[in-house]
């Protein structure tokens, strides 16, 4: 069992609670295509659970892992509040090797976007190939780069109260570019008590994925078939003005 970290556990927590406040439509997404699939799917990223709980619940066969220690321990506590019990280890996408082959795997909200390198990028979908049966999808969703929404919000931080360990709390948040000639972004989030006394602080670098650079990924991995729709709702073909990439990276038979 992994020690776990105070803080990463804090931000672990944070991240529980503010998700359970969140729908973005994708829950349903994926415990539909996980319930779907014809054999076992693999929740890359997992993270606290949101929606790999929710795939367990509906019976299907899906095992999960994620690079944080304490992210899974919340995960394990969520489902022991359920009654449920799940399959999920510590690992990194970039360096994963699997013990049964898959249907199906799936990375949602933009857990790709923490990969900042191509050389990440590739060694992620050369392993989730690898860990895919023949005919075996990945699915996986990533946002579509807004120049308004950057204009507009990146660089100022945004207020919202927050219901923490029972108490009333302020949580902030600020993305900035962080480089724009690697296209590369800071996500910072913070908690503050009543008193003003910030509590955690966390902050992520991810990387702007634009479709066609995923397309020059999916070119240069190991997948032979690949698509991608506008959103969670449908499989309508992307469109101008559609905030969500969804990919879905096809192996051959
Ligand atoms: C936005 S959360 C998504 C969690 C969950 N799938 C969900 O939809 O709520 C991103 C997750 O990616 C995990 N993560 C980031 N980089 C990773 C990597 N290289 N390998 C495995 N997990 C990673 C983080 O620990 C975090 O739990």
């Amino acid at each position: 069992m992994a020690t776990l970290d105070a803080d990463a556990t804090l931000r672990a927590e944070l991240y529980d609670r503010r998700m359970r406040e969140m729908d973005r439509g994708d829950a349903k997404f994926y415990a539909t295509l996980a319930r779907d699939a014809e054999g076992p799917a693999l929740e890359l990223a997992c993270g606290t659970g949101r929606i790999y709980l929710d795939a367990l619940a509906e019976g299907c066969h899906v095992d999960g892992f994620d690079r944080s220690a304490e992210m899974l321990s919340f995960l394990r506590e969520r489902a022991a509040e359920r009654g449920l019990e799940p399959s999920v280890w510590q690992a990194d996408m970039t360096d994963f090797a699997v013990a049964r082959e898959y249907e199906l795997a799936y990375c949602p909200f933009n857990a790709m976007q923490h990969l900042l390198t191509i050389e990440e990028q590739l060694d992620t979908l050369r392993n989730v190939y690898d860990a895919l049966a023949p005919g075996g999808r990945f699915v996986f969703d990533v946002f579509v780069p807004s120049f308004e929404l950057i204009a507009e919000t990146y660089g100022e931080w945004r207020a919202e109260p927050v219901e923490f360990r029972g108490e009333s709390r302020e949580f902030r948040t600020r993305t900035r570019i962080a480089d724009e000639v690697e296209q590369e972004f800071t996500v910072e989030n913070e908690l503050y008590d009543s008193d003003e006394k910030r509590v955690v602080t966390e902050s992520h670098r991810l990387k702007m994925l634009p479709k066609r650079e995923v397309e020059l990924l999916a070119r240069a991995s190991p997948f032979e078939e690949w698509s991608v729709q506008g959103g969670f709702e449908s499989d309508a073909a992307i469109e101008d003005g559609d905030p969500v990439q969804v990919w879905t990276l096809r192996k051959g038979e």
